[in-house]
């Protein structure tokens, strides 16, 4: 990537260089990092709004209006104005992966039956108090999860998590992967699948929903595996009869770095017309990146400009550990000076303040003479940074703010 592009790709109404400075959601970004100090994450309404009705635009230009829903899956990012905000916008449901998260969903003002239910390895605990939110749709992605759920609910519908063994990611990053080659712990495979039937008949469990996610981050090249999965998917779907919706999971990318097209949406939903024309099947979409990645920034100070050998560190006042996803999955988060003006640029590794050898927020950074900068910005910070982030070396501390 060279400078220029470096400076173009990302660049859309409502984030980019009016006079030389930074703008996000209508705001100079200078001034947000001035008033709210850092580090903060600030979200964008209005572009949550937009990846949703782009999305819904889509769907409905390929026929699919009234048969398709979207699930926020609220593990990307839970603040709880942006949810309260979500629910008022009337154009998602949750998908939820924990009790907690059910009951925060609701605290947050959406009823148990617009929140679909899809996690692992749940205890008697968790049940409990999933029964209690009489609604919910539960999504059973074990044996084990059907025979509890039965026993707590008898005769109810369900759905079911299936893994085809087959899964889908950003560029082949298998990391991003939930199901493919490796056997993994997410949904019932093929070869448990006519067991799965039977437990949920002992029960009297009406099996309602298939449901799958196998992988994140896809972009418009991967939507051709995407059709093999769902095409390879109904066979589940035909087997345990009586199905009436079809939950595709999440997994919809966004563009990371300049050589990212972003995901074509037309063409994902006429692969899904495609595929699901004349079958009858509600289908359920459940994205978490696509409506919050590129609706947040990541607003940090600026702490030292040094060269180490002839590597230029420029040093922020926060480390992976509030946004872990640049290291724990190699997906680069862009940093931004606030202020440019087109000069030349020197390429900096932008590096936070947590003692741990993956501390590095991006390697190759264009950056211009930061000597009288004290910020930066990352973008793409606005789904899973917060919501997954620890107190590691105790500077677990950030703000968030929803910007309207
Ligand atoms: C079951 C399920 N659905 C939806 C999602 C959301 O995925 P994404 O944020 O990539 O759209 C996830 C993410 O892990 C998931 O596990």
């Amino acid at each position: 990537m060279n400078q220029a592009s470096y400076y173009r790709w990302w660049q859309r109404e409502d984030l980019c260089y009016q006079q030389g400075r930074l703008c996000f959601a209508g705001r100079s970004v200078q001034a947000l990092a001035d008033q709210f100090g850092t580090p903060a994450f600030v979200y964008s309404a209005a572009r949550v709004r937009d990846n949703l009705q782009r999305l819904h635009g889509a769907l409905a230009a390929a026929g699919l209006a009234g048969q398709c829903s979207l699930h926020y899956a609220m593990k990307a990012n839970r603040f709880a104005p942006l949810l309260t905000f979500l629910k008022q916008t009337g154009l998602c449901g949750i998908d939820a992966c924990s009790p907690a998260e059910v009951e925060h969903a609701v605290s947050c003002g959406f009823a148990p039956h617009d929140i679909s239910f899809t996690a692992s390895s749940l205890s008697a605990r968790d049940l409990a108090v999933l029964a209690r939110y009489e609604g919910v749709f539960m999504d059973c992605d074990s044996l084990h999860a059907i025979r509890a759920w039965g026993a707590l609910k008898p005769g109810t519908k369900i759905g079911i998590r299936v893994n085809p063994a087959m899964g889908i990611g950003r560029a082949a990053n298998d990391k991003l992967q939930y199901a493919g080659e490796a056997t993994t712990k997410f949904g019932i495979y093929w070869e448990q699948f006519a067991e799965a039937l039977d437990i949920a008949k002992l029960y009297g469990l009406q099996v309602g929903k298939i449901h799958f996610h196998t992988g994140c981050g896809y972009l418009t090249p991967q939507l051709a595996q995407l059709e093999q999965i769902i095409a390879h998917c109904f066979r589940f779907v035909d087997a345990a009869g009586g199905v009436e919706r079809v939950n595709i999971g999440g997994g919809l990318g966004v563009p990371h770095l300049a050589a990212d097209e972003p995901l074509d949406l037309d063409r994902l939903a006429a692969a899904l017309q495609r595929q699901f024309a004349g079958r009858g099947l509600h289908v359920e979409i459940e994205p978490g990146d696509y409506i919050l990645k590129d609706a947040g920034l990541l607003l940090l100070e600026k702490t030292f400009v040094e060269q180490k050998k002839t590597t230029v560190f420029v040093g922020v006042d926060a480390g992976f550990n509030i946004a872990p996803e640049p290291a724990y999955y190699s997906l680069p988060f862009q940093p931004l000076p606030l202020c440019y003006d087109q000069s030349p640029c020197t390429v900096a590794s932008v590096v936070g303040n947590i003692n741990e050898a993956l501390d590095v927020w991006y390697e190759g950074a264009w950056l211009p003479d930061l000597s009288a900068h004290t910020h930066l910005a990352l973008i793409n910070a606005g789904a899973y940074s917060a919501a997954m982030a620890s107190n590691h070396c105790m500077r677990g501390q950030f703000k968030e703010f929803l910007l309207f």
